[in-house]
């Protein structure tokens, strides 16, 4: 917050403002600053939309509706979000070796993870 006001000052300077506008312009940059922090904080929560959507690369392995066609493959449909999101994770860092999987993972953001955990845990386990 110190930087933001010291920011705010600059700004206030450098645009020629009166010592009032300037008290309002700090209110002004200081509920974007609480707005956007706010947004942040809901973007660290997944999306099962577009969880559905980076799933369609999963669906020939793990099932459309996310219960595999092959015993070889697992069941993804109503396991548990943090679960995914600690396995997924430990893919791609490579903690949990499997050919197929370390590649799937690769390349994926910490968003990504969580869009598909938050998509597979939606589900359901109606089978
Ligand atoms: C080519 C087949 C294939 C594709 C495509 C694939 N997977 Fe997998 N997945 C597997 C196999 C096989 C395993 C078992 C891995 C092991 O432990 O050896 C697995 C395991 C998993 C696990 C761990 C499940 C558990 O019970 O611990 C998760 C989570 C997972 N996959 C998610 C995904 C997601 C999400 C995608 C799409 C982005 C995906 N997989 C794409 C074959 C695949």
């Amino acid at each position: 917050m110190v930087i933001t006001e010291e920011f705010n000052h600059q700004f206030a300077v450098a645009a020629g403002l009166s010592p009032g506008e300037e008290m309002t312009m700090m209110k002004v940059v200081s509920l974007v600053v609480l707005v956007f922090g706010f947004s942040l904080n809901a973007l660290a929560v997944g999306d099962p939309n577009n969880g559905a959507m980076i799933a369609k690369a999963c669906a020939g392995c793990h099932g459309a509706d996310g219960y595999a066609k092959q015993p070889m493959h697992p069941n993804l449909a109503g396991q548990n979000e943090k679960y995914l999101i600690w396995q997924l994770s430990a893919f791609r860092d490579g903690s949990r070796p499997s050919h197929i999987m370390n590649e799937v993972a690769k390349g994926f953001a910490d968003q990504d993870i969580e869009d598909l955990a938050a998509y597979y845990q939606a589900l359901g386990t109606c089978k």
